[in-house]
């Protein structure tokens, strides 16, 4: 088992108490399971333990796409059995190292190797661009094959909400990479949350910014089909909801223009939002997301979070991965330094990112087509997102009914 490492110190003490990777300065270590007989001690490592392996293809061979890839290759409950791209050599690229096949279009791929040919692959990552999400998705639940798509689920919300219904009849699983829920310091604050540490949550506040040079160059084919709450801010938003287990009641935003046309030469490419959204519980959750800082920026991205509860506050810097922590008597610096998104360990991608991918093939195994991170239960992020776009183009106040699940 992965534990990620921390380091913890008391804020305003004047030397850290601990670096330890699993205690915290406050706490003993837990005393859990001392009563249980060591199980481990009798187990047999040497006979080998059968796993059932997931055919599976990858459609879009791009940077998130050639990702996915890896992972499937390096996990050994899954096989990558092909890879798809309208760009036919760079699908050969990311298959032919792994001894996959490579196809061109998700159609052809589904006839050789999905149900309808040797029924090798049965699941499927969808990492095409933000726009081009439903018609791979729509092909593969249509075939009878799981799907595994890259965030934003949709850019519009009816594409959203087609999808969802083709999955419930298909009885296939169709789950969204929200990977930064696995996060250790997002589960961190997950679990404070949960256990009520701050009180009840009054405001969060995201931002999330991109280097001008992500819709110039990394994606800039495709950057004027989406935009920054769609392309980054998807994972906040999931976040968001997901620790408050609460829904957005009314929306405002307002989007801003002409940076990235004075500087960039990118004419009508919106720059970013600022929007504020009200919870039916009352909290408020105001996000910052653009896209425009300067070739200097060492990063490709950045982002901060902060949570205000009526009894405590916790802060968290993105790429510092520095979280402190306000509750009453107690303050807390961590600064997390074990496996972050995608990290390479000992030649493999371990993280959130590969977590996200087990949480998957989990529940392709178990059959669970109700997990957490399903497009039906995170509709509501798209349903945010759409209500953001609507918010910022009218000026208006945008209430979110609640019917929309389909
Ligand atoms: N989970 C995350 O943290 C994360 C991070 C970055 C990007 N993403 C998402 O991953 C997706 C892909 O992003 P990217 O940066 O890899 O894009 P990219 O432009 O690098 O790659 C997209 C690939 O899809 C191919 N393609 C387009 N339409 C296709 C189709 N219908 N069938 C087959 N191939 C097709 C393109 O030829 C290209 O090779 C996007 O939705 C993006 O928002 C997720």
């Amino acid at each position: 088992m992965r534990v990620a490492a921390l380091l913890h110190t008391c804020i305003g003490e004047p030397r850290p108490q601990c670096h330890s990777s699993r205690h915290s300065c406050t706490r003993r270590p837990s005393s859990a399971g001392r009563n249980f007989p060591n199980i481990l001690a009798h187990a047999t490592p040497e006979v080998p333990i059968p796993t059932p392996h997931t055919g599976v293809a990858v459609i879009g061979a791009g940077i998130l796409g050639t990702r996915h890839a890896r992972v499937y290759d390096e996990l050994t409950d899954a096989r990558l059995v092909a890879v798809v791209d309208h760009d036919t050599a760079r699908a050969a690229s990311v298959a032919e190292p792994r001894k996959a096949r490579a196809f061109g279009s998700t159609a052809e791929m589904l006839a050789a190797v999905g149900p309808a040919g040797t029924g090798e692959v049965t699941a499927v990552s969808v990492a095409t661009p933000d726009h081009a999400h439903l018609e791979p998705v729509a092909a593969c639940l249509r075939a009878g094959v799981d799907v595994f798509v890259e965030k934003p689920l949709a850019m519009a919300l009816d594409e959203a909400k087609e999808m969802i219904a083709l999955a419930r009849v298909k009885s296939r699983v169709l789950m969204v990479n929200y990977s930064q829920r696995w996060l250790a310091e997002h589960r961190r604050i997950e679990a404070l949350l949960t256990e009520g540490s701050l009180g009840t949550p009054a405001f969060v506040e995201s931002h999330r910014w991109d280097a001008a040079w992500v819709p110039e160059r990394m994606i800039g084919s495709w950057s004027d089909k989406t935009t920054p709450i769609h392309f980054m801010s998807s994972h906040d938003i999931d976040l968001i909801i997901h620790w408050l287990r609460d829904r957005v009641e009314t929306v405002t935003a307002v989007a801003h223009y002409g940076a990235l046309d004075a500087e960039r030469s990118l004419p009508g490419r919106v720059d970013g939002y600022i929007a504020t959204l009200r919870f039916s519980g009352g909290t408020v959750a105001s996000l910052h997301s653009s896209w425009i800082l300067p070739d200097t920026f060492p990063l490709a991205a950045d982002s901060y979070l902060e949570v205000l509860g009526a009894s405590g506050a916790i802060f968290l810097g993105g790429s510092t991965r520095e979280l402190k922590l306000y509750t009453p008597g107690h303050s807390e610096k961590i600064t997390f330094a074990g496996p972050a998104t995608a990290t390479e360990v000992n030649g493999r991608i371990e993280g959130a990112f590969t977590d996200s991918v087990r949480d998957f093939l989990g529940a392709v195994r178990t059959r669970e087509l109700d997990r957490a991170a399903s497009a039906a239960r995170t509709l509501h992020v798209v349903e945010v997102q759409d209500a953001i776009m609507r918010a910022a183009a009218s000026g208006e106040v945008i209430r979110i009914g609640v019917s929309g699940t389909p």
